[in-house]
C-alpha cells in the first residue's frame, strides 16, 4: 500500500502542493473562526456587564424589624439563602450586605465593647463583621453572583443607576416574585431594590413549597471563607477519625416563671437530655466506646462534658485554640469552623431533630412554640 502511495505521488507532481493549499486555508478558516468566535466572547462579557441586580438592604434583615437586634448565624442564613434564591429565580446578580450583624446573645466572644455614648448604628458597626470574613464571596458567586455593597462593582451600579433615570432603579414593594421576573416594567429595571418590606428577609421563603428554587440549607455553611475552612481542614487531620455532636444549650434553655412561680421552657427535656450522662446513654447505640468524639456547645460551665470522658476521647474547639485563636474573632467565625469539622464527622448528632436521617439528642421540637412547659429532669419509662 504505502509504495502505491508513494508511485501515485510521484505521477502527479502538483499534488502535494495542492495538499499544503488545503492545509493553508483550513488553518485560515480555523483561524476566522476562532476570529468570529471573539466577538461572541466579548459580548457574553459585556452581557454579563450588563447584568442586572438585586438589592434587598445593607444588613440582613434590615430594614425590617430586625435591625436592631440580630438573630445567630444559622438564622440570618436563612434569610440570606432566601434572597439569593430570589436572586436566581430573576436572572440577577444579588448586592450581598458587606457586614453581617453578631447577635449579642450569640457572641460571647470578643469584640464586644459597644458602649454608651455611641449611636445605633455605630453599635451596629461595633457588633458586625465583614461578611467576606465568614464567606468565600466568589465561591458563592458560582452558585449565585453577587457583589459585595462596599465594591467599586456596587457603587458603578448605583450611578448607572441613576443615569438611567426610570429603568435605572425601581424600588418595589408588595410586588411578588413572579410578577417582578415576567412583567417588563419590573424586569428592565437596571436595580431592582426590594427594601421595603417590614419584615425579617426569610419571611419572603416561608412557602417553601411553591418555590421553584431552593437552594439547600448546606450551601451557605459549605462556603466559608478559605481562612476558616484552612482551620476546619488542619483540625479534622488532627483530628483523624472521629464522630461530633452539636449540643445547644445557653440559649435554648431559658425558662420563664409562671403565674403560679413555676418554671417553666419552650424544650421541656433539653436541659435533661444534654445532661452527659443522658448524652452518653443516647449516644451509645451511635458512637462505639473508645471513640474520638468532638463537642460542640455554648454551655459555658467548665468541665461539664468531662463525664464523657470515661467512654470517649474528648475534644473541643479549645483544644486546637493555637490553631483558632489568631484567626476567629468572634463566635460566628468559630461556629462556621466547628460546622466544617461536623462535616467530616463519621457519625454526626445534633441537638434537635433537622431532617430525615438526623441523629439527635432530644426529641423536643426544635420549633419555638408558644407552648411553656415545666420541664422534666427524671427519666421516662420507656415503652
Ligand atoms: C454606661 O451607662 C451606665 C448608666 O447609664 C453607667 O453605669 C456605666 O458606667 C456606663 N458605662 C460606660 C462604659 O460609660
Ligand atoms: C432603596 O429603597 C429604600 C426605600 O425603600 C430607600 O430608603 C433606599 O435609599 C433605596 N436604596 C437604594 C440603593 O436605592
Ligand atoms: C405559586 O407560584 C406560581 C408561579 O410562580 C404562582 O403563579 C402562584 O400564584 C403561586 N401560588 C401561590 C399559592 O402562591
Ligand atoms: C482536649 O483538652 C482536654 C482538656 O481540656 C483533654 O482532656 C483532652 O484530652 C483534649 N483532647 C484532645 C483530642 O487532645
Amino acid at each position: 500500500m504505502a509504495t502505491g502511495k508513494g508511485a501515485s505521488h510521484n505521477r502527479h507532481r502538483p499534488q502535494p502542493v495542492r495538499f499544503l493549499l488545503l492545509l493553508v486555508s483550513a488553518i485560515a478558516i480555523g483561524l476566522l473562526l476562532v476570529l468570529l468566535s471573539f466577538p461572541f466572547l466579548f459580548s457574553a462579557n459585556s452581557k454579563e456587564k450588563s447584568e442586572k441586580y438585586l438589592y434587598w438592604g445593607s444588613r440582613i434583615d434590615c430594614p425590617g424589624k430586625c435591625c436592631d437586634q440580630c438573630a445567630g448565624l444559622a438564622h440570618q442564613e436563612s434569610s440570606l439563602r432566601c434572597a439569593l434564591e430570589e436572586a436566581l429565580v430573576l436572572n440577577r446578580i444579588f448586592v450581598m450586605p458587606s457586614r453581617m450583624c453578631l447577635s449579642t446573645i450569640h457572641n460571647t466572644k470578643g469584640i464586644l465593647h459597644a458602649s454608651n455614648g455611641t449611636s445605633t448604628d455605630e453599635r451596629w458597626e461595633e457588633n458586625s463583621c465583614a461578611m467576606d470574613s465568614l464567606y468565600d464571596i466568589q465561591l458563592i458567586s458560582q452558585t449565585v453572583p453577587v457583589i459585595l455593597d462596599n465594591s467599586d462593582a456596587w457603587f458603578q451600579v448605583l450611578s448607572e443607576g441613576k443615569r438611567l433615570g426610570k429603568n435605572g432603579i425601581m424600588h418595589v414593594k408588595g410586588v411578588s416574585r413572579a410578577e417582578l421576573k415576567e412583567n417588563r416594567y419590573y424586569s428592565n429595571a437596571l436595580l431592582i431594590n426590594r427594601t421595603a418590606s417590614p419584615l425579617a428577609w426569610f419571611a419572603e421563603c416561608k412557602d417553601r413549597k411553591n418555590r421553584s428554587v431552593r437552594l439547600p440549607y448546606s450551601l451557605l455553611p459549605t462556603m466559608a471563607s478559605k481562612r476558616l475552612r484552612d482551620a476546619a481542614d488542619k483540625i479534622k487531620e488532627l483530628l483523624g477519625d472521629y464522630d461530633a455532636i452539636h449540643v445547644r444549650r445557653g440559649d435554648r434553655l431559658k425558662t420563664r416563671t409562671d403565674k403560679s412561680g413555676v418554671e417553666r421552657s419552650q424544650f421541656p427535656h433539653l436541659d435533661r437530655d444534654t445532661q452527659p450522662q443522658f448524652i452518653q446513654k443516647r449516644i451509645a447505640k451511635w458512637v462505639p466506646q473508645g471513640r474520638t468524639l468532638f463537642i460542640a456547645s455554648n454551655e459555658r460551665k467548665p468541665g461539664f462534658f468531662t463525664p464523657l470522658s470515661s467512654r470517649y476521647k474528648l475534644a473541643y474547639s479549645s483544644n486546637y485554640s493555637y490553631i483558632l485563636d489568631p484567626l476567629i474573632e468572634n463566635n460566628y467565625q468559630l461556629f462556621m469552623v466547628e460546622r466544617l469539622i461536623f462535616q467530616g464527622a463519621r457519625t454526626f448528632i445534633k441537638t434537635f431533630k433537622e431532617d430525615e436521617g438526623d441523629l439527635f439528642l432530644t426529641d423536643d421540637s426544635k420549633k419555638t412554640s408558644n407552648n411553656w412547659q415545666i420541664p422534666v429532669y427524671t427519666e421516662e419509662k420507656e415503652n
